[in-house]
């Protein structure tokens, strides 16, 4: 059975609310909840973990943990409260427009390639992205159509997914996703293309956006 991980214990300082990020209100619920909501409407997750910022309540239906320092730490600590299970979904709680279909498309993926460690949510960038030097002159222009924004979930073989966290705080600290833990000792990682809906709460804009798309769905509506 599939375990499901939500990291939820940032401070979520570029967005600047009065409270950590994860307990915004957006549209109705605080922002963690949208996706709790998602991943327990998913009869094949036996188990939800939570890593809360310290000090907070988990609240109804899955466990609760004190986050780390990092978000690769608060994923390790959670991972070590979810008991048994595999595999296990990775997913940020600043990404509140998460659909139990946009998981199970990560996961089938994980499921129909046996070399696979992971599977994790993308879309390719429509930005031209630039190399730019300390200067502030352009350096390089980097060939768009291999380049893929990387999101959240992220689906992950337990025993590779452990392996990737057994290592030191620092490269934890790093990491600002966990499948780069998993690519850098060679595991293959496989990209998903889903839709532009799965963004990330990072400003006030992007949580106006979010509300927005949000209240649009109906109110049974993981
Ligand atoms: N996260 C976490 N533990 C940390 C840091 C981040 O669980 N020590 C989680 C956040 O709660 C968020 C996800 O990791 O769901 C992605 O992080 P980000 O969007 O950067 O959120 P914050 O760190 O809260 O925001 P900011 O960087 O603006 O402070
Ligand atoms: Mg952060």
């Amino acid at each position: 059975m599939t375990i499901a991980l939500i990291v939820a214990a940032g401070s979520g300082e570029r967005l600047g609310a009065d409270r950590p990020k994860a307990l915004v209100e957006v549209a109705g619920r605080p922002m963690l909840q949208w996706s709790i909501d998602a991943l327990a409407a998913m009869g094949e997750v036996q188990r939800i973990v939570v890593a809360l910022p310290p000090g907070t309540h988990a609240p109804p239906g899955v466990i609760g943990v004190d986050g780390g320092s990092t978000r690769s730490e608060s994923v390790r600590r959670a991972l070590a409260a979810a008991g048994d299970g595999d595999p296990v979904i990775v997913h940020d709680a600043a990404r509140p427009l998460l659909t139990p279909a946009l998981a199970r498309e990560v996961t089938g993926a994980l499921q129909r390639d046996e070399q696979a460690a992971a599977a994790i949510a993308a879309a390719p960038v429509s930005d031209t992205i630039k190399r730019v030097d300390a200067g502030g002159a352009v350096s390089e222009t980097l060939a768009r159509d291999s380049l893929w924004a990387v999101q959240t979930p992220q689906v992950f073989r337990r025993g590779a997914l452990e392996r990737a966290l057994d290592v030191s705080e620092d490269l934890l600290a790093v990491a600002t996703d966990d499948a780069w833990l998993v690519e850098r000792s060679g595991g293959r990682v496989i990209v998903v293309n889903v839709s532009g809906e799965n963004l990330k709460v990072t400003t006030p804009l992007d949580l106006e956006v979010a509300a927005l798309l949000l209240a649009r769905r109906s109110p049974e509506q993981p």
